[in-house]
């Protein structure tokens, strides 16, 4: 299939599921870093699902009701003095053929021609998850069309989330979609290994950091999936903990958070190693749980389990060995209902990674944690973490523990995606064995 039948197909898709409805899209904002810089520049990731469009300053519409021109692609018009700065730029026709539009027209034209397309629609579907410009924009737009066609007659009803139908397609990830998440998993499983080969004490976790980011790059992909954490001792206990600018010492484990994203596709995976090397007794005891619980949740994931029966699974597990190694003390099922666990593990199992690192695709449906099917792509991430504050055994404090693998559900199980990347104790500590 060209690379064009894909979203063409999707549109198709999505027309099938608006009935009368439109889609009108609008492609991510640019964002400003400082004064007249920009962050690079990242396209909205459920309007390069339907159109394959990169650059920014576009919109488009999807109008079943439009026999002539269902898809329009807006885009900037050509503009010699400021293409020198910012790159060529694509004429209509060749954006047309480039995208397989039914036309492309100048972005100065998008919001009349909203007003227009409303008209005859009975719904209108867009985009929700940036830029509240656009959010406020788009209901006024509805407000003024639907108080002139109330004369008239038809107009739309209602403004609903485009995601309310992609983010259902968005979840079953076809082949061409698994190929690219493949690619960032595999050149983010080789920057774990060098992260792990380079390290020693007296490092200071940028220069992780770097190597790692450098490698996703290096690679092709277009940078970190999302902001990498490099957290040594006690700053593995922070969850989000992305400053990275401390020293590494001696006896610290290590928490790498940190992924790439290639053609779009997020990888996130998550290793823990000591720096020097060589696991101690205690964060051996407590590396254990972890990957025990993460091992068992990653060979239970595949369809017909939910969503719900993993994160069961993981917890049971992880409070178990809290209470084998001295963590916790008590009843497993009694310290899971009182959510006793709560202290040293406060996230969930997982969650859906695709185009974003935390992807779209509900959890729940119609009350029901949501059943695993063949395409569906997970995270498995159980973790410890006990902070230095804790009233933990002493030996324990100081301690973060997350292990992160990607997971594609497919017809006969699952195939993790992160395979490349060691978590046994003893393939990480053959790995390390440089720092003996
Ligand atoms: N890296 C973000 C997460 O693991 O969910
Ligand atoms: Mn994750
Ligand atoms: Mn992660």
């Amino acid at each position: 299939m060209t690379e064009n039948n894909i979203y063409k197909n999707r549109r198709d898709s999505l027309i099938k599921s608006m009935g009368k409805g439109v889609a009108i899209l609008k492609g991510a904002p640019t964002q400003t870093r400082t004064h007249d810089t920009e962050y690079p520049y990242r396209q909205d990731s459920d309007f390069f699902y339907l159109t394959g469009y990169t650059e920014p300053g576009a919109a488009c519409i999807i109008d079943p009701n439009n026999s002539d021109h269902p898809f329009t692609l807006f885009v900037l018009p050509q503009d010699p003095k400021k293409e020198v700065w910012t790159g060529w730029r694509l004429n209509f026709e060749e954006t047309v053929r480039k995208y397989g539009a039914d036309q492309a027209l100048d972005i100065a034209g998008y919001e009349s021609t909203v007003l227009t397309v409303m008209k005859t629609a009975d719904k209108v579907y867009t985009n929700l998850n940036h830029e509240q410009e656009h959010q406020y924009k788009i209901l006024d737009q509805l407000r003024q069309v639907r108080s002139e066609v109330q004369r008239n007659g038809g107009g739309p009803e209602g403004l609903e989330s485009i995601g309310s139908i992609v983010h259902e397609m968005r979840l079953i990830k076809d082949d061409a979609e698994i190929a690219l998440m493949q690619k960032a998993a595999d050149i983010s499983a080789e920057a774990h290994v060098k992260a792990m080969e380079v390290c020693v004490p007296g490092l200071h976790e940028y220069q992780l950091q770097s190597v790692m980011e450098s490698h996703f790059v290096f690679e092709g992909g277009s940078g970190p999936a999302y902001t990498s954490i490099v957290g040594s001792g006690d700053n593995a206990t922070v969850l989000h903990y992305v400053r990275n600018d401390a020293q590494i010492k001696d006896g610290d484990l290590i928490l790498i958070d940190a992924a790439a994203e290639f053609g779009m596709y997020a990888a996130d995976i998550t290793r823990t190693f000591p720096a020097n090397g060589k696991f101690s007794t205690a964060q051996r005891a407590l590396y254990e749980v972890v990957l025990k619980a993460q091992k068992a949740v990653i060979a239970a994931a595949k369809p017909g389990v939910t969503f719900q029966e993993l994160h069961d699974l993981d917890l049971k597990l992880l409070v178990a060995g809290m209470v084998e190694i001295g963590l916790l003390k008590g009843a497993v099922e009694e310290l899971i209902a009182k959510e006793s666990y709560q202290d040293y593990f406060m996230h969930k199992t997982g969650h859906w990674i695709g185009l974003d690192v935390h992807d779209m695709g509900k959890y729940i449906q119609a009350g029901k944690s949501r059943v695993l099917k063949p395409g569906m792509v997970l995270t498995v991430e159980p973790g410890i973490y006990v902070n230095s504050r804790s009233k933990a055994p002493k030996k324990y404090r100081g301690i973060g523990i997350r292990i992160e693998d990607d997971i594609l559900i497919t017809k006969s199980g699952n195939k993790n995606l992160t395979a490349g990347v060691p978590k046994e104790i003893s393939e990480i500590e053959a790995l390390m064995a440089h720092n003996k």
